[in-house]
């Protein structure tokens, strides 16, 4: 069984894809202790050290490395700010790299990486991990693609160990969205998802702030045959479930209800389904709903990780 260290492991959306592509993680780390109390519910074989990747100087050797660095920074949702220190927790992974020496490694990362003004830290880490010995490639994937029934798109790198002499590619889709890709099984919805979740879950398990300006700035509908909005890290921005009534657009930046019927958002755990955890994952009674949002939202859907992940040749 080939081997991994997970780092930015968070609540374990990736790591549930490289369980299921046959890893053996051998180690995970993050700083966010609900994080791993989630983790360690659902997958508790693994051995999770909860720090800053800063205060690990060792790794056991692996044959894989992923990582998922934080986001904010490069994010939709987020600051957009370039200078931002968070954004350059990349170098931690780098060094984490250097000392391993994996045959591979996988990356994932918001795809607003690839706009003009972060390019210049997109090829900064390429060039590190070019000169740490490694054949790189990047592409934006579309998680609709891998069998998840939410429009995510994330950018991914995967760098193969020059020595080993083996190309890269990407994963092709393995499911049809908007007629793009033919002949392929339908990608799932949001019915298919959570259509057997009360429709009207306690009330602890979803965000019930009002509908402020900012919310109803964009659409955040989609109906039961469609699939879902990107599940963000915060309860407040989640997409509405669907028996809401639907938004109708305004104006610029405007949208409002087209009823007066009850709307609510997606539950915390309508969107662990959304994001393609199993369907029975579980949540840890520490800390709040929030809390339950973020690492959610902030996790690799387990499918496209488990997809990039057994797209490696077998160099094992
Ligand atoms: C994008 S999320 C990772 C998601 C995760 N791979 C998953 O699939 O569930 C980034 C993670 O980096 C963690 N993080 C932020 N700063 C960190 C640091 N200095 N050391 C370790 N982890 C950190 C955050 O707590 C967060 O869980």
């Amino acid at each position: 069984m080939p081997t991994a260290v997970s780092l930015f492991t968070g609540c374990g959306g990736s790591d549930a894809g490289l369980l299921d592509a046959g890893f053996d993680i051998v180690m995970a780390n993050d700083i966010l202790p609900y994080a791993r109390d989630t983790y360690l519910r659902n997958l508790p074989n693994t051995d999770y050290v909860l720090s800053s990747i800063a205060d690990i100087k060792s790794f056991p050797k692996v044959d894989l490395l992923a990582g998922c660095y934080p986001c904010q920074g490069f994010s939709q949702g987020g600051l957009r700010d370039p200078v931002k220190k968070i954004n350059y927790l990349y170098r931690e992974f780098d060094r984490a790299l250097r000392l391993i020496k994996p045959k591979a490694f996988i990356v994932e990362n918001v795809s607003g990486m690839i706009r003009n003004d972060f390019r210049h830290l997109l090829n900064n880490q390429l060039i590190r991990f070019r000169t740490a010995g490694y054949r790189v490639k990047w592409d934006v994937l579309d998680a609709r693609h891998y069998g998840v029934p939410q429009e995510r798109s994330r950018l991914f790198f995967v760098g193969i160990r020059s020595d080993l002499d083996v190309c890269f590619d990407f994963p092709t889709p393995c499911y049809e969205t908007e007629g793009a890709t033919q002949g392929l099984p339908r990608c799932p919805t949001i019915r298919d998802a959570i259509g057997d979740l009360p429709l009207w879950p306690d009330e602890e398990e979803y965000d019930r702030q009002e509908f402020h300006w900012y919310y109803l700035s964009r659409n955040r509908y989609r109906g039961w045959e469609d699939q879902s909005r990107t599940i963000v890290a915060t309860g407040r921005h989640a997409p509405l479930h669907p028996i809401s009534p639907k938004l109708i657009r305004l104006g610029t930046d405007e949208w409002k209800f087209e009823n007066d019927g009850p709307a609510r958002r997606l539950s915390y755990r309508e969107a662990a389904r959304l994001q393609g955890f199993q369907r029975d994952m579980v949540f840890p009674d520490t800390y709040g709903t929030q809390m339950r949002y973020r690492v959610v939202g902030n996790a690799v859907p387990p499918p496209v990780f488990a997809a990039v992940a057994k797209a490696i040749p077998n160099i094992w």
